[in-house]
């Protein structure tokens, strides 16, 4: 996303169509997601998405060891997604 569209709410809306599209239009129970540590709007993207932190992955970028924290959501079978509001 270009720089000057951060912080509009266009990166949490997408993510919320995403987690309807996959509990609604596919059998998917849980999504997964992570993000470099180093940007933690997409984090706070997810968590006003519903999505919270669920451990972290140790991975490997351009040869350094990076700790990805990562988020998950699960289908809740109570009725339709609806997004948290925070
Ligand atoms: C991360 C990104 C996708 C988020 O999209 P966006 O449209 O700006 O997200 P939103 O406007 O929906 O929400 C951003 C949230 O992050 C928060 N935020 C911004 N900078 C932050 C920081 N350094 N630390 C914590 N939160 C931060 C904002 O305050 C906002 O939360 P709020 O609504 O509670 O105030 C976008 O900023 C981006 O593309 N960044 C650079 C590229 C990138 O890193 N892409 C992802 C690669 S993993």
């Amino acid at each position: 996303m270009r720089e000057d569209s951060w912080g509009r709410g266009y990166g949490t809306a997408a993510v919320r169509q995403v987690i309807a599209y996959a509990f609604t239009a596919t059998h998917l129970d849980r999504l997964s997601a992570k993000h470099h540590p180093d940007n933690p709007a997409f984090g706070r993207v997810l968590a006003k998405a519903g999505f919270t932190h669920a451990t972290v992955f140790q991975g490997q970028m351009d040869g350094e060891l990076v700790a990805y924290p990562v988020y998950e959501i699960h289908r809740t079978w109570a009725g339709p997604y609806r997004p948290i509001s925070r």
